[in-house]
């Protein structure tokens, strides 16, 4: 392969954010509830504790209905991207984007979900905001289903668990393919659709409590059964709306090392990584890996998929092969073995790996090998759609400096470049996130990701004005010189 410093000619440079944890204007213009909409923050809680701000019952849910204010549901103002969309597009042209991931609220086009028909307020604020983009020159990627489904679905059907909210989403979806053709080529299905096994409710409206069955595994594994072939179908009725477009999956790709050489140390560390390429492995390859199979019926779990399930899998692949690169964990037999929090997981620390002020541990050689790990089991063209730091920012005389962000990316950044120099097919890079957003695992405001900083606190104190960091213009150059100048 013929190096250069620069990355491949038309690399989609660019920053990626959800609807949920940046629009705000939870219940205006006809928008329904959402699941995000009754994410709390608890300010007592330990920030690197994840579980315990995502812990969730039917009475949180009623109590949460209950309270109309946004006092202690930061998801409901996000960052208010729904009246400042402008002013933050307009920045990030500035900052020289190729392209900008976000997501689209299932619950502002369908209030409830069942809805035959979608809410024209709602599709409107979409089509505005992909024509201002398209004025500017960004490309979308839209992701179509980033941690929101309409909480109605989840308490009327204990969300994805029901197998008719495929239908429901392939409603929702086919609105998105139509309206949007003009303005959109690159869509995603579900955001890390791994990620139902760590927080089911935030990714397919689980409610724990209203498990029937008492067997709770086996209704989430159905409940992501019902993703996939909701996925499928999706993607099928987007080739065929137009042919121009690509549909692509996304995982967290949470990248495992053994502790130790001990062969036990090796062999937990594989069967962690098995397990996290099975769902890239059902949406590229168009079938569930024989080994999960059988490791889910020695397990008790016997999923409903039917023939004609596994036809629609088969015959609708995506096209590309996305994926979110923030940490990486090790893998020990040893259950003494010392635990560090990452992306929603606990997995052993690695003594080599320096983290951040969440616990996350920064590997940028683990992004390498993730990528060509995946590339070679893949072959597919792929992007990196979330990669960053989230970090406590101090304004000091009007300034923020942010040297540990430049250090985070430009070490991930020169990975990426070694992995395409060996080969590795990557299309588009998106940071996580580019502007400071409501955080998805504790709903906190000051996680902070961005290259431009918002004026608000956790408890939605603030102007929420918005304010360039240094990350800013390192990251403006990077694009500019299409990578050149790391
Ligand atoms: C990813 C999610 O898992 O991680 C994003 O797709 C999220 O929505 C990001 O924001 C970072 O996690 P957190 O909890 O720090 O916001």
């Amino acid at each position: 392969m013929n190096k250069t410093n620069e990355f491949p000619k038309d690399f989609l440079w660019g920053g990626a954010i959800a609807a949920n944890q940046v629009e705000g204007g939870w219940n205006l213009d006809g928008k329904g509830l959402s699941v995000a909409d009754i994410a709390s923050y608890k300010p007592n809680i330990d920030n690197k504790d994840y579980a315990a701000h995502m812990e969730i019952s039917t009475s949180k849910i009623e109590e949460a209905i209950a309270d109309k204010s946004d006092k202690w549901y930061p998801k409901r103002r996000g960052i208010d991207f729904y009246h400042r969309y402008k002013e933050d597009l307009a920045m990030f042209a500035e900052l020289g984007f190729k392209t900008l991931r976000l997501s689209i609220a299932w619950s502002r086009l369908f209030p409830t979900g069942e809805e035959e028909k979608p809410n024209e307020a709602g599709v409107e604020f979409y089509r505005n905001v992909f024509k201002e983009m398209n004025r500017l020159g960004i490309k979308p990627i839209v992701t179509l289903s980033h941690y929101e489904m309409p909480l109605s679905l989840s308490l009327k059907y204990n969300g994805w668990v029901e197998r008719r909210v495929i239908d429901d989403f392939v409603r929702f979806s086919t609105v998105c393919f139509k309206e949007y053709d003009q303005y959109v080529d690159y869509w995603l299905t579900f955001n890390e659709i791994d990620s139902i096994h760590r927080h089911p409710f935030t990714t397919a409206g689980i409610i724990p409590d209203k498990c029937t069955t008492g067997k709770e595994e086996q209704e989430v594994y159905q409940a992501l059964h019902h993703q996939f072939v909701a996925s499928a179908l999706v993607t099928k009725v987007a080739h065929e709306v137009n042919a121009k477009n690509q549909v692509g999956c996304m995982l967290t790709k949470l990248m495992t090392y053994p502790l130790t050489c001990a062969p036990l140390d090796v062999e937990l560390t594989l069967n962690k990584n098995l397990e996290n390429h099975f769902y890239t492995d059902v949406q590229v390859k168009g079938e569930y890996p024989r080994m999960i199979e059988i490791n889910l019926e020695n397990r008790g779990i016997h999923l409903d998929i039917s023939d004609e399930d596994r036809r629609i899998l088969k015959e609708n692949t995506v096209d590309f092969l996305t994926f979110s690169y923030y940490m990486s964990m090790a893998e020990s037999g040893d259950p003494e073995a010392e635990r560090t929090p990452g992306n929603t997981v606990l997995g052993v620390k690695n003594p080599y790996l320096p983290s951040t002020d969440w616990g996350w541990q920064i590997d940028p050689k683990g992004l390498k090998i993730s990528m060509i790990e995946l590339y070679d089991r893949y072959r597919i063209p792929m992007m990196i759609v979330e990669n960053g730091m989230g970090s406590v920012d101090r304004i000091e005389n009007g300034e923020i400096h942010d040297p540990y962000r430049v250090e985070y990316f430009k070490e991930h950044f020169k990975q990426m470049k070694e992995a395409i120099d060996e080969g590795v097919d990557l299309i588009g890079y998106t940071s996580w996130a580019p502007i400071d957003l409501v955080s998805a695992g504790t709903s906190q405001m000051s996680k902070r990701y961005g290259f431009i900083y918002v004026d608000a606190d956790d408890e939605g104190n603030g102007t929420y004005n918005r304010m360039k960091k240094d990350s800013f213009d390192w990251y403006q150059k990077v694009i500019a010189t299409n990578g050149a100048s790391l």
